[in-house]
């Protein structure tokens, strides 16, 4: 297994360019089985989901031309020919899930094992499920418990859905399942995600017809047919709000390309109570936690626009060894508290109380072998990496590759040291 040696680094000094974000270009490849022109998606980032959703989008009959290198994806789907998505590739990612809208409304039928991903907790659909009800779907009794989830449609219809928590994953299948359905759909207590707007923005020049994408209510009219795009897709702004933490955790002073400020104002008002230093240029974004002493703040995760479940471990790395105590509580997953461990093997003294983790602050972390439990907790064990005494040996980082482009090449563009190394 591929392992990062990550050493203690000084001050991280330079700049750093967010890539195309993961979690808004996966829904955006899905949404192109919507029609039978060509797709083109631009700032696709290199990441082992857009591999896999590439694989998977091509298992049911698209044309898919990708040059990750270049951060192009082309989809073209002009018949679906398979209705099944396959197991090997739903396992390896939740995301998988997001196809299901597309193949009801092109096909009638839609056949999904249940999806895989990080282990943060259950993570049930039972909300895409309800909306996809609500526009006539049938899924089959019991279906997805224990084989795939069976469903067919006849006619979609659009209908008002009120979904009791504002889920991203069923909010997205909705949108793209009611672009296509007759009438009017109305998803109330929807996400509000900037990759929701996203997605939106993709169908709207697809010629959908979708108002309210980034509020709590999300009305899409039905059209007959939708038709080919280029699109390009807005910054990470998980990637983005990790190299932000990085930089103070460092006590560096670096230039963040290719960020939307609102897009990370928690993130940025967070590390600012902390004590760092953030203001715009034309360039960029300059974070600098060189300035004045970082000190500990609490953070309570919450959907869009509260702050990030997804930063919640990279920004908890920040608290370990910033001045005084703190107040973790997440509210987004139930179990999201994985990488504690991790970082208590390099003496972080952390402790958990159901959602609610309370951190010392102010250790001298020592480096130590440590195991990237989830996506974001692996970036959190690298950013322990850069302030930890010695080196921190970071096993499992297929995890980090599902969903940060180039990781270490940034990284060592702003002077760390982190080495990748092979079976
Ligand atoms: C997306 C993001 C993920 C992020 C998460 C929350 C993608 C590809 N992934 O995941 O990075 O951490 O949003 O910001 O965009 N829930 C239910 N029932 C449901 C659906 C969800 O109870 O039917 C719960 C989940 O268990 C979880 C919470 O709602 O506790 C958030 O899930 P959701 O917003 O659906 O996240 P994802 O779309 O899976």
């Amino acid at each position: 297994m591929a392992k990062f040696l990550v050493q203690k680094s000084a001050p991280l000094k330079g700049e750093v360019e967010i890539s195309g974000a993961k979690n808004a270009v996966l829904p955006i490849m899905a949404a192109a089985l919507l029609t039978d022109d060509l797709c083109t998606i631009m700032e696709a980032p290199a990441l082992r989901d857009v591999d896999v959703m590439c694989e998977l989008l091509e298992s049911l009959g698209a044309e898919v031309n990708a040059r990750l290198d270049e951060n192009i994806v082309e989809i073209q789907t002009r018949e679906i020919t398979e209705y099944e998505a396959p197991f090997e590739l739903t396992k390896k990612m939740r995301a998988s899930i997001l196809v299901m809208g597309p193949l009801l409304a092109r096909t009638g039928k839609a056949i999904i094992p249940l999806p895989g991903g990080c282990a943060i907790g259950k993570r049930p659909i039972e909300l895409h499920l309800k909306g996809l009800r609500a526009l006539g779907v049938t899924i089959e009794e019991d279906s997805g418990n224990q084989g795939p989830l069976v469903a067919t449609v006849e006619r979609l219809v659009g209908n008002d859905i009120y979904l009791d928590f504002p889920s991203v994953g069923a909010t997205e299948v909705i949108i793209m399942t009611a672009a296509l359905a007759e009438g009017i759909t109305v998803i109330e207590n929807a996400a509000q995600e900037p990759e929701i707007v996203d997605l939106a923005n993709f169908l709207n020049k697809m010629g959908a017809r979708i108002k309210g994408a980034g509020t709590d209510t999300v009305k899409i009219e039905g059209v007959e047919r939708l038709h080919g795009v280029s699109h390009h897709v807005i910054p990470d702004r998980i990637e983005a709000g990790t190299f932000m933490v990085a930089s103070v955790i460092t006590k560096g002073n670096i230039l963040i390309r290719n960020i939307l400020p609102d897009h990370v104002k928690p993130v940025t008002a967070k590390l600012r109570e902390c004590g760092a230093e953030i203001y715009m240029t034309d360039d960029g974004m300059v974070v600098r936690g060189d300035v004045n002493p970082i000190i500990s703040t609490d953070i309570k995760t919450l959907p869009y626009p509260g702050f990030p479940t997804d930063m919640q471990s990279p920004f908890m790395a920040l608290l370990a060894v910033s001045k005084g105590p703190s107040v973790v509580i997440e509210t987004v997953f139930e179990n999201r508290f994985m990488h504690v461990a991790e970082f208590n093997r390099m003496g972080a003294n952390i402790k958990t109380d159901g959602n609610c983790a309370i951190i010392p602050g102010g250790k001298q972390l020592q480096g130590a072998q440590v195991v990237a439990t989830d996506l974001r907790a692996g970036a959190a064990v690298i950013l322990t990496g850069l302030v930890a005494e010695g080196t921190t040996e970071v096993s499992e980082i297929y995890h980090i590759d599902r969903g940060y482009e180039k990781f270490v090449d940034k990284f060592r563009g702003l002077g760390a040291t982190i080495i990748r190394i092979e079976d």
